[in-house]
């Protein structure tokens, strides 16, 4: 089974507070990954630094084979290099003015100079990583703690605008509807639709998202991350608030998620519905990743059962 994602020694700091202290894993191919812990363990966290919302402050998170995080290197030294460039760029031109024609070499060495510190600056600049979108372009897809749906707007026009992406239209197709923008629209709406009728909510595609119940606005989410299709889907805390049946349904739904090829890695609080779900679990604690494994073998492992101890899923793992 092929590695999907892996995350390699990733740190995460806010000021003071380590957030994650060098975690690692890797999620391969066709699994269902759980991802628990207490509040404020990091779990949110790490799903931002992979989706490239903040960059890590050491180590690198790898998709698909390629880099898409890494920590900014160096990057103390940039300023030197980049004002030592100006200094030599202002002096070019001064020396050039003044001596260039005549001495010959001084602006001419200055320039050279001011050449020399910038391919440096360039060389030592700081290595950004992938932009947030472009990572969803490769097919890297997540779900928001919070519902992040637009309440005014349609079932259906909520899923299109994550179909969007799929969409090779630029201003002026659709400024001036070319052929292009219309076919592009089409495949988009097809899609959206796809997805709407893959999460069950068929029949709802002109409500507006603000008047479904709590439970569908969850599943409307799932619907307008899978549109495009993505091959790794994060999800963070899609049972936050669900009852029992629908968290049992939602339980369904990403074992269909994951029967159609796409990988999930799932942040959760429910104990019942991680055991029953996933084929892997990360156990986060305070930043540090302090066990992964079968789910059943994590339940028993003491550090877990100690990092849950006092906290309300304690129930779920002790
Ligand atoms: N943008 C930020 N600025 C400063 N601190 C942050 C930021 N985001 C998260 N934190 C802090 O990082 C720590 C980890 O937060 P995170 O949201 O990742 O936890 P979590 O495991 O998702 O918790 P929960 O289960 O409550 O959602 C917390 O102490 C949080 O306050
Ligand atoms: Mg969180």
């Amino acid at each position: 089974m092929a590695d999907l994602l892996t995350v390699e020694s990733l740190s995460k700091n806010f000021g003071g507070l380590a957030a994650l202290k060098e975690v690692s894993l890797a999620i391969g191919e066709g699994e269902i990954v759980g991802l628990i812990g207490p509040n404020g363990a990091g779990k949110t966290t790490l799903f931002n630094v992979i989706t490239g919302i903040y960059p890590p402050s050491a180590g690198r998170v790898n998709y698909l084979g390629k880099v898409v995080a890494r920590a900014k290197r160096r990057a103390r030294w940039l300023p030197f290099f980049s004002v030592g460039a100006l200094a030599s760029t202002i002096a070019a031109f001064v020396l050039g003015e003044r001596y260039l024609f005549t001495l010959g070499g001084a602006g001419a060495a200055s320039l050279a100079v001011a050449l020399a510190f910038t391919v440096v600056g360039v060389v030592l600049a700081p290595k950004r990583g992938v932009r947030s979108d472009q990572i969803a372009s490769s097919g890297l897809y997540r779900t928001f703690q919070s519902i992040n749906l637009f309440d005014d707007m349609t079932s259906l026009e909520n899923v299109e605008v994550g179909g969007h992406r799929m969409s090779h239209a630029g201003l002026a197709d659709t400024v001036f509807l070319t052929p292009r923008y219309r076919r592009d629209e089409g495949r988009v709406r097809e899609a959206a639709l796809e997805a709407i009728k893959f999460v069950a909510l068929e029949g709802k595609e002109e409500w507006k998202a603000g008047a479904l119940p709590y439970g569908l606005q969850r599943r409307l989410e799932i619907a307008r991350a899978l549109v495009s299709k993505p091959k790794l889907l994060l999800l963070d805390e899609p049972a936050a608030g669900l009852n029992p049946t629908e968290k049992n349904e939602l339980l369904e739904l990403i074992r269909q998620v994951r029967d159609a090829g796409i990988t999930v890695f799932l942040i959760e609080h429910d104990m019942k519905l991680v055991m029953n779900v996933c084929d892997r679990v990360v156990v986060l604690d305070h930043g540090e990743a302090i066990a992964a494994g079968r789910p059943e073998e994590v339940q028993k492992n003491p550090r877990v059962v100690e990092a849950y101890l006092g906290t309300k899923a304690s129930k779920g793992v002790a």
